[in-house]
């Protein structure tokens, strides 16, 4: 039995260094096994992972000794915070090491989508040289919308401005004359207002109660014909059959996807459209993001087993 738990495949200088000093179980398969993760968690006091370790109230109350929680990546929400709370656990994660990975993922994604680069090289690959085939449009003069406006979201703005986009924005929970707003350049507006108006549809929002299944076939439909849709925060905020039947009917021209409902997804209809790209939820998998959120959650680990505080305690984060 180990005093500190990694449930998941993660890496990096840190994490060697960290397993150099203390009595580290390294086991990237271990979140697939509830029965093994809660024998790990009989003696352990630090748990390492990103979003695939399912931490329920039952795990987290049949750890006895564990004092923190240490999640490398941005999102909360597969770990049951409220029960870690009232068990004394502290719960940390890293809410900015990798949201420039993710922006500039979604520049990537909306360039592949309106230059269709991907078919373009798998058509090219195969012996074609279908230049006029492949005549696609500009980023420029476009509009974007933003449905989620924060430290992503933000990034997004300014990199989609930096291509001569408009922004709009939708954010329930942001006030819409803060000063990041104004700086980000986004034009704050209605959800139905956003997606009657947006060339481009980029979702940053995390997934709550009230994100799941936000982006409906209703919602598809109410977009433009010749708009894009991108998700890179959760599959679950889509309703990914109303998408498949947007898709279908040729409401919205096309979809780029990083994240799914279900991870791994089955084979379905999407991965034969010709007009979705799909990528397997790689928005945070850059060196650069990894390396910064694996010395985070690190950082806090050590430090909470030595008696100190974690940098970025839920809750706490940082602005
Ligand atoms: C995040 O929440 O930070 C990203 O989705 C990456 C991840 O979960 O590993």
């Amino acid at each position: 039995m180990s005093d500190i738990v990694v449930s998941e495949n993660i890496a990096g200088d840190a994490m060697s260094r960290l397993r150099e000093s203390h009595d580290v179980a390294f086991e990237p398969d271990l979140w697939q096994s509830r029965d093994r993760l809660a024998a790990a968690l009989g003696e352990a006091r630090a748990l390492i992972v990103r979003n695939q370790t399912q931490l329920t109230a039952s795990l987290i109350e049949a750890a006895p000794r564990l004092r923190i929680i240490a999640r490398a990546g941005a999102g909360l929400d597969n770990v049951d915070t409220d029960a870690a709370t009232r068990a004394g656990v502290v719960v940390s994660y890293t809410p900015h090491d990798n949201s420039n990975s993710v922006a500039e993922l979604v520049l990537g994604l909306m360039l592949s989508l309106v230059r269709r680069i991907p078919a373009a090289w798998q058509d090219t690959r195969s012996g074609g040289w279908d230049r006029v085939g492949f005549t696609g449009g500009e980023l420029s003069g476009r509009t974007l919308g933003i449905v989620g406006l924060g430290r992503i979201g933000r990034l997004v703005a300014q990199r989609a401005g930096a291509f001569g986009m408009s922004i709009i924005a939708h954010d329930d929970f942001i006030d819409p004359t803060a000063d990041f707003v104004r700086e980000s350049g986004a034009r704050m507006v209605s959800l139905d207002a956003l997606l009657a108006e947006a060339d481009f549809v980029t979702t940053h929002v995390p997934l709550t109660d009230q994100t799941r299944d936000l982006f409906t076939y209703e919602r598809f439909a109410s977009m433009k014909p010749t708009a894009f849709f991108l998700n890179t925060s959760r599959g679950e905020v889509v309703d990914e059959p109303g998408l498949i039947r947007a898709l279908t009917d040729n409401r919205i021209a096309g979809a780029a996807l990083d994240v799914r409902q279900t991870e791994p997804p089955a084979t379905g209809p999407l991965s034969q459209m010709d007009n979705v790209i799909l990528t397997p939820h790689i928005g945070a998998f850059t060196h650069e993001a990894q390396e910064r959120v694996v010395a985070t959650v690190c950082r806090d680990v050590t430090a909470v087993l030595s008696g100190g505080e974690a940098g970025s305690p839920f809750g706490q984060a940082r602005p």
